[in-house]
C-alpha cells in the first residue's frame, strides 16, 4: 500500500510531536492521531489538521500506523490495535520489532536523535534507522524515512542496540554531566549559564576536529595536584567525586597525554 494511503500516528508525547510534523511537512497524508482516548489525542491532531482518534475506537485505514510510544508499551498496544492490512512500525531504538506482533507488516523507524517539548524539529540531518521484517515494510519506512531525512540507515537489532548504547555516551551522559557542572556553579552562587558558551563550543569542535584532537583538560594533561584539588573539593559529594575519579582514570588510560593536549 503506498504511503499516500494515510500514515496513522499512533501516541501523543514528544516523539509523535515531532515525527507528526516532520511527516505534515513533508507533505505526506495523516490518517490520524490516536491517543489513549480521543480527547489526548485532540491537540496533536488540531495541529497536525488531522483527526483524532481513542485507542479503543475503530481505527482509520492507512498504509503505515506509526506506534510513537512509551517502549514498555509497544507490546499493549500493538495487541489492541486490531489486526491491520499497512505496516506497523515502532520507534525505539532499543526494542524488537517481534514486539509488534501479531501484525504481519513490521519494522522499525528510529530517529537517532533526543527529542524534547519544544518547536517540531527539523529532522531532514536526523539520521533515521530503519529496520524491517520483508520486503512490504521496509519499502514503506524507507519510503517515510527518505521523505524525511536526507540520512536513512538500514541497520539490525543488535546494530541498533550498539548505536543506542553508543547515543547514551554521546549523548544521555554528557547532558546528565552538564546539569551536575551547572549546579557546582549554583551551589557556588555562580550563574550556571557561565558555562553555556563553554558546552555549545565543546560540542562543536569535537565534531569538528574529532574528539582526540579536542580533547583537554587536567586528566589528559596529568595535572595531578588539579585532579588532587578537584577531588578534595568533591569531598562533601561521594557520588560525583567517584564520578570524577572513574572519568580522569579511563581519560588518562585511553587518550595518553600528548602534545597537543594542553
Ligand atoms: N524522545 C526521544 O528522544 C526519542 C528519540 C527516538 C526514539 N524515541 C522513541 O519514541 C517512542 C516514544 O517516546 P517519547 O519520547 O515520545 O515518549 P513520551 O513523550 O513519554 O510519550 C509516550 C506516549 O506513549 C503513550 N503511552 C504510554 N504508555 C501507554 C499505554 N500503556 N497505552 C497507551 N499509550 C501509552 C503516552 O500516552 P499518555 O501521554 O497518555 O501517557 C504518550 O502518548 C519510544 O519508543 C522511544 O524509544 C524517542
Amino acid at each position: 500500500m503506498p504511503l499516500r494511503e494515510g500514515i496513522l500516528l499512533v501516541g501523543t508525547g514528544r516523539a509523535a510531536h515531532h515525527l507528526g510534523h516532520a511527516i505534515a511537512r513533508a507533505g505526506l497524508p495523516l490518517a490520524g492521531v490516536v491517543g489513549r482516548a480521543v480527547a489526548t489525542a485532540k491537540p496533536l491532531a488540531l495541529a497536525l489538521r488531522t483527526t483524532p482518534f481513542g485507542l479503543d475506537e475503530g481505527l482509520p485505514p492507512a498504509a503505515l500506523t506509526l506506534l510513537a510510544v512509551s517502549d514498555d508499551a509497544i507490546v499493549p498496544v500493538a495487541a489492541r490495535i486490531r489486526a491491520r492490512d499497512g505496516v506497523v512500525a515502532h520507534l525505539s531504538g532499543a526494542s524488537d520489532m517481534d514486539r509488534l506482533l501479531p501484525h504481519a507488516h513490521r519494522g522499525v523507524l528510529w530517529p537517532v536523535m533526543s527529542l524534547s517539548p519544544g518547536e517540531p524539529a527539523d529532522l531532514s540531518h536526523v539520521p533515521l534507522v530503519v529496520d524491517a521484517n520483508g520486503e512490504e515494510a521496509r519499502r514503506a519506512l524507507l519510503d517515510l524515512a527518505r521523505s524525511l531525512s536526507g540520512k536513512v540507515v538500514e541497520l539490525p537489532l543488535d546494530q541498533r542496540r550498539l548505536v543506542h548504547l553508543a547515543a547514551v555516551f554521546a549523548s544521555n551522559f554528557p547532558v546528565a554531566l552538564f546539569a551536575e557542572a551547572r549546579a557546582l556553579l549554583e551551589q557556588g552562587g555562580i550563574a550556571p549559564d557561565l558555562l553555556t558558551p563553554l558546552w555549545k563550543a565543546t560540542a562543536a569542535k569535537a565534531a569538528a576536529v574529532g574528539p582526540e584532537q579536542a580533547l583537554t583538560g587536567p586528566a589528559r594533561r596529568g595535572d595531578q595536584g588539579t585532579l588532587d584539588r578537584h577531588l578534595a573539593a568533591l569531598a562533601g559529594d561521594p557520588d560525583l567525586r567517584r564520578a570524577y575519579a572513574l572519568l580522569s582514570d579511563l581519560i588518562a588510560k585511553r587518550h595518553p597525554r600528548t602534545l597537543d593536549a594542553r
